[in-house]
């Protein structure tokens, strides 16, 4: 990860920027729930989603400027499934990005609220600067978007999860519940940046898949592993929420030197992906790298 650190920093600079610029003004009635917006959208986080959006746009040539609106609007889409995923009838997690979650300042219904407008609001900043040149890419970019947030995607894999709480689950119904509650917002920033790129070429589409499959299962197991081996400080969320929650995860599952070896082998898999882009491979190779190892 280090050498890819400062320029890291460089790009979650350059998103949070961008997001900002995206939020309505809170200078009117409904300012309680832009406040609550702004509190869960700024509150930091590793910005891995618009980060992938913008190097899949980059390896294959595209401009950040023209990224940067699909980039953002995943993010503001995952912001809104955090908030959501903290509330009392989901996940019930008090602390999020090192903050009181969303309904513990400001309520369950603002909590609500703001996460039904972030999502709303993801849907009109992908077509921020839409032209008659990229709308038919910006369509795209919208159609991945709605599909892999949807019930079949990120959503479907949520009430995967809380139907399997007390239960265990087999290794197979665990395994889709990953793929879909945190494997498709990341395959979508993956395919998303191709697609900004102009990447019509179906193999490099399916290998950004792939690659964003891979890598989005591992995330999800390396987070199942923190819960259980990190401190809340950390990791800005508590730990020990799954096993309080009687989650079926893969370290309930597995055991947590199967988990490691599990992500380590999906990673590996993400790396060979790469090999059909004609651009620098690197950035991708370490954050996918970084990714596994992470600490939070
Ligand atoms: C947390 O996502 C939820 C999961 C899908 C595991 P991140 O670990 O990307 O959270 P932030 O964005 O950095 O806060
Ligand atoms: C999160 O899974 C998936 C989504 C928010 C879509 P978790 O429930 O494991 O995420 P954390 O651990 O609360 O961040
Ligand atoms: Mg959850
Ligand atoms: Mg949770
Ligand atoms: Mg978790």
């Amino acid at each position: 990860m280090e050498s890819n650190d400062i320029k890291s920093a460089k790009d979650i600079r350059l998103i949070e920027s961008a997001l900002e610029g995206f939020l309505p003004d809170g200078d009117c009635l409904e300012k309680n729930l832009i406040e609550a917006m702004r509190y869960s959208l700024m509150a930091g986080g590793k910005r891995i989603r618009p980060r992938l959006a913008l190097e899949f746009s980059r390896i294959n040539g595209g401009a950040d400027g023209e990224i940067m609106p699909a980039a953002c609007a995943l993010e503001m889409i995952h912001t809104y499934s955090l908030i959501h995923d903290d509330l009392p009838c989901m996940d019930d997690d008090d602390m999020r990005r090192g903050k009181p979650s969303s309904h513990k300042q400001f309520g369950e219904a603002t909590a609500l609220l703001a996460g039904d407008a972030l999502l709303t609001l993801a849907f009109k900043t992908i077509f921020s600067g839409m032209n008659s040149q990229n709308a038919v890419r910006r369509a795209k970019c919208a159609e991945i978007l709605a599909e892999y947030s949807g019930a079949r995607g990120m959503i479907g894999g949520q009430i995967i999860d809380l139907e399997s709480e007390g239960k265990n689950p087999e290794l197979k119904r665990l395994e889709i519940m990953d793929r879909k509650k945190t494997g498709c917002l990341i395959k979508a920033g993956c395919l998303m940046g191709c697609i900004g790129a102009g990447v019509c070429d179906e193999k490099k589409l399916a290998a950004a898949e792939s690659y964003g499959e891979c890598i989005g299962l591992a995330f999800q197991i390396v987070d199942d592993i923190l819960d259980v081996t990190s401190t809340t400080d950390e990791l800005g969320k508590p730990v020990g929420s799954d096993e309080m929650q009687k989650k079926a995860t893969y370290v309930s599952l597995l055991g947590i030197e199967k988990c490691r070896e599990t992500a380590n082998e999906m990673t590996n898999r993400a790396l060979a992906c790469l090999d059909v882009f004609d651009g620098d491979k690197k950035p991708l190779r370490e954050l996918a790298l970084a990714l596994a190892r992470r600490g939070k």
